[in-house]
């Protein structure tokens, strides 16, 4: 898989660093990987990765997705470093997941589950659009993620179809969470029809559950597992999965 430049939100730590490790470890590593954070006291693993870095130039940007005014300001800088090249893979991963069930609920926690996982990678998309869409026009046709493309990390908690009654109970106190990602769903299905036409893919997938401080260390897999399978899933990606819901190996969710 060869892609020219990435973009990473919440790359600081879990899945959207581990992206960042892989990716600059390709054998045709991108020119540009940017890498965004929120506090610039937990950037130490994602400065090593820059350091190390001899085929990437990894560029760290400091953003909250709730913030329109750091998205501009990331926007900016990628434009200035890509330039007509444009933006050939946004990776939305930046996330938070609280327990909260019903009916302690508050409108708070569905809120704050809502603005980062749903409105954040909605308004992040539409800062980077015409970047991607720049990608886009410089290749032929047909779609890639070396072409143009954006990755959601949602999650199967999201699905409305796959939510029975043989769902562990605990999941069920996850609410605005789930309720942020089944939206998050939606939302991309809506832009993925939208913007069939312009070359840009748009997928979103479920990493798994994932050894991270939002999985646990009770989760199934090492982030190492989950980011190589979604690697070997998005090099495979073309225009038949266009809008789709998919687990990290590929396979369809049920929306
Ligand atoms: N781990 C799993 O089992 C699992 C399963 C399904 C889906 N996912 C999804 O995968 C993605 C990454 O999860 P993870 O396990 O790596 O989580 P994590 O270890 O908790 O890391 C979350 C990342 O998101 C960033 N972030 C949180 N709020 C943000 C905001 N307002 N603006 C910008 N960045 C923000 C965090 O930055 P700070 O360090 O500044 O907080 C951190 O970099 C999430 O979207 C999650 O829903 C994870």
């Amino acid at each position: 898989m060869e892609v020219e430049n990435i973009f990473v939100s919440g790359a600081n730590r879990g899945i959207g660093l581990e992206f960042v490790r892989q990716f600059v470890q390709l054998s045709k590593p991108p020119r540009f990987v940017f890498a965004t954070y929120r506090d610039i006291n937990s950037i130490k693993a994602l400065e090593n990765i820059r350091d190390g870095s001899k085929g990437t130039q990894v560029v760290l940007i400091q953003m909250d997705v709730g913030n329109s005014e750091d998205i501009e300001r990331a926007q900016k800088v990628v434009q200035e470093t890509v330039g007509d090249e444009g933006l050939t893979l946004l990776i939305n991963n930046a996330g938070v997941a609280e327990y909260q069930g019903f009916p302690e609920i508050t409108e708070e926690d569905m809120l704050f589950h809502y603005s980062v996982n749903t409105l954040g990678p909605v308004m992040l998309l539409k800062a980077l659009f015409s970047l991607l869409q720049k990608s886009a026009s410089r290749k032929a046709s047909g779609m890639s993620v070396s072409k143009a493309a954006v990755l959601n990390l949602s999650s199967s908690l999201g699905s409305i179809s796959e939510m029975t009654e043989e769902n562990p109970k605990e999941w069920l106190k996850v609410m605005g969470y789930r309720t942020s990602k089944a939206a998050l769903n939606m939302a991309m299905r809506v832009v993925a029809l939208t913007v069939k036409d312009q070359g840009v893919l748009v997928v979103n997938m479920c990493p798994g559950w994932v050894k991270t401080d939002m999985g646990t260390e009770s989760a199934d897999l090492e982030a190492s597992e989950s980011i190589s399978a979604m690697m070997k899933t998005l090099s495979q990606l073309d225009e038949s999965h266009h809008g789709a819901f998919l687990d990290r190996n590929g396979k369809t969710i049920h929306f």
